[in-house]
């Protein structure tokens, strides 16, 4: 028998404790259990799903801490999805395309001058692809998302389409020059968009059009406890939930196995610094992250075990630690081009 101490948050229901991998352990300001090992292993969802009653049961969003979200347990990305979360995904488009030096990395700035079809996959707020339709208006620029949380004002060479990846593009074959994806691996089951997304972003490809993913490269390096405790329980949780939160390597590999079809070109990596330290764009860097974290809070306190209160006052000793150490992260572009 071991003694497991619990402190969930109060609108979280008693979960059954027979999960197996769980590692974590919770402190204690109310009740001790006495249970059998192994421990309960928290899910992501398990917060957005309690505030679920029958009443709303058949509703597309539920709110819950103040924020609202997506109800539907099949989509894996577990940001919010209200008008805060736009903002906030439009100021981390602005900070990136400057780290990059741009919002893509594909040799597709001629053709886009000259008009290309350009599709954005799991679009979120726009944010791309309303900076893009204004930078190149004889291009026509497509957004898909699950989550219809699309602008209300954009270009008017712009559009925006609800669709669930997973279940295909509803494109024909051969119908973009430029096909880009941003943060998406992070927020889809891994295996589902090894074995459905690639062949469909390959599908309607032009033939000597391109393919551009962006995402999470690797874990934080350099980093002070407090960021490496926030981090290692997303990432835990991330694979719990069937995701690949570093999928740089295996994105490339992935692709490599087709070709036949496409050309792999070398992954290209940014450092994103946090922090005053890293000037202007650190701070800018460090806002936006904290922000999603916020938006995440009651998943965060109910995967950690403690209050959100407690992990509100993580993220303020985060902010002050990134000022003592310049934590920074990787983030990569794999660009592919269709034969
Ligand atoms: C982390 S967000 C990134 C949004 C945007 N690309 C960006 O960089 O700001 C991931 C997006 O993928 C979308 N997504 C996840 N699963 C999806 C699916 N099965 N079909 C379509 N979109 C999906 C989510 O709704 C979310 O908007």
């Amino acid at each position: 028998m071991e003694k497991i101490r619990t402190n969930k948050p109060a609108s979280l229901k008693t979960f059954n404790i027979s999960d197996t991998d769980s590692g974590i352990s919770y402190e204690s300001t109310e009740d001790e259990t006495e249970v059998n090992t192994p421990t309960y292993s928290p899910s992501l969802m398990d917060p957005i799903e309690n505030v679920m009653k029958p009443e709303n049961l058949l509703e597309k969003f539920v709110e819950a801490g103040g924020r609202r979200y997506l109800n539907d347990n099949t989509v894996k990305c577990f940001l919010p999805a209200d008008q805060e979360e736009v903002k906030r995904a439009h100021d981390q488009n602005y900070v990136e395309k400057t780290i990059w030096g741009g919002n893509y990395s594909a040799p597709v700035s001629e053709n886009l001058s000259l008009g290309a079809s350009v599709l954005d996959v799991g679009c979120g707020a726009g944010a791309w692809i309303t900076d893009m339709a204004l930078d190149y208006p004889v291009s026509v620029f497509v957004g898909i998302d699950i989550i219809p949380l699309f602008p209300e004002n954009h270009p008017s060479n712009s559009v925006f389409l609800k669709c669930n990846i997973l279940n295909g593009l509803p494109f024909p074959d051969n119908t973009f020059d430029f096909v880009r994806q941003g943060y998406v691996v992070i927020s889809i089951d891994w295996q589902a968009w090894k074995e459905k997304v690639v062949k469909e972003l390959i599908r309607i490809t032009k033939p000597g059009g391109y393919i551009e993913i962006m995402d999470v490269y690797r874990d934080p390096t350099n980093s002070g406890i407090i960021c490496q405790k926030i981090d290692s329980y997303l990432m835990e949780n991330f694979r719990k939930a069937g995701i690949n939160p570093a999928s740089g390597t295996d994105v490339i590999k992935t692709f490599n196995e087709f070709k036949d079809k496409v050309i792999v070109a070398p992954i290209e990596e940014r450092t994103y610094y946090f922090g005053k330290k890293a000037g202007r764009i650190g701070e800018a860097t460090l806002k936006y992250t904290l922000e999603a974290y916020r938006g995440m809070k009651i998943i965060f306190a109910h995967i950690m075990g403690i209050t959100e209160e407690e992990f509100e006052q993580m993220l303020i000793d985060y902010e002050k630690e990134c000022d003592e150490v310049m934590s920074h992260r990787s983030r990569y572009r794999a660009i592919i081009q269709k034969r």
